[in-house]
């Protein structure tokens, strides 16, 4: 049998980075690496899907990438209007569920409609959680998320418990795995909240290089990390430690 995730690896994020350089490397417009990127994406949803994976959620296009041309900014939008035309058939059959997290309202109106129809006939769908991150900032949505539970909670301060249920996804939870393709070693404002405890894992390989392989070894290879979440391993009980020592007084002297 093939690989499966382990249970407690439930939610992989990947920042699809090194597009615009692998295509430059070949003399080609920075934006045929996003178009070779995208077909890439089919195929990591397809395996995240057979390794057993809950939710992906990729970065498409951040808050930041309204500073790139504007030729480059509409490449992108048509990729993810095909994106979504193209994998529509794929993601029903395979009882996908797809999502867009973001701004919305920045996605024109006819690329909205078709995402709106998507998320729609997909939101009963039990498989894999597919969620695509456009025009998203982590910081904006946690801003957002507070801003939204100040006006529904003006006599209450808001705390760590309450502030995931107002981000965008509250449903996908924290972050397991957070890859970067491309070689840079930056968590470029994605899914800072939810990352707190993220595994990461930052490869060389570009995105438009990238393979289903080499997603299979990164996650082999954090399966065998150990995750302790700021606890330490049990290497001595209370019992074998004199007194004083875990006395809280004694912290306080
Ligand atoms: C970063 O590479 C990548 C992006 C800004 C866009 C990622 C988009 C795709 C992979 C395809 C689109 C898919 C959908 C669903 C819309 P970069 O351009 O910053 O690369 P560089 O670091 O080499 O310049």
């Amino acid at each position: 049998m093939g690989f499966k995730v382990p249970q407690d690896m439930k939610h992989v994020a990947i920042i699809m980075d090194g597009n615009g350089r692998w295509a430059q490397s070949r003399r080609r417009p920075r934006v045929w690496g996003h178009v070779r990127g995208s077909f890439v994406l089919s195929d990591i949803v397809e395996k995240a899907d057979q390794i057993g994976l809950k939710s992906l959620t990729v970065y498409a296009f951040s808050t930041e990438n309204w500073k790139r041309p504007t030729s480059e900014i509409k490449v992108l939008f048509t990729l993810l209007k095909k994106f979504v035309t193209r994998e529509r058939s794929r993601i029903l059959r395979n009882n996908i569920r797809f999502k867009v997290m973001g701004d919305l309202g920045d996605i024109p109106e006819h690329t909205r409609k078709l995402v709106c129809e998507l998320e729609k006939d997909s939101a009963n769908n039990k498989g894999l959680h597919f969620n695509v991150a456009f025009s998203y900032g982590g910081r904006d949505e946690v801003v957002r998320a507070v801003n939204k539970f100040m006006v529904e909670n003006p006599d209450r301060l808001i705390s760590e418990k309450d502030l995931p249920q107002y981000l965008y996804l509250p449903e996908e939870g924290d972050v397991d795995v957070l890859l970067r393709t491309g070689g840079d070693l930056r968590i470029s404002n994605f899914l800072l909240w939810q990352s707190a405890y993220a595994e990461l894992f930052f490869t060389n390989t570009k995105w438009p290089d990238f393979t289903t392989d080499e997603f299979e070894q990164i996650l082999r290879s954090v399966a065998t990390r150990e995750r302790r979440f700021g606890a330490i391993k049990e290497t001595c009980t209370e019992a074998s430690l004199p007194s004083e020592m875990i006395s809280t007084e004694s912290l306080h002297q």
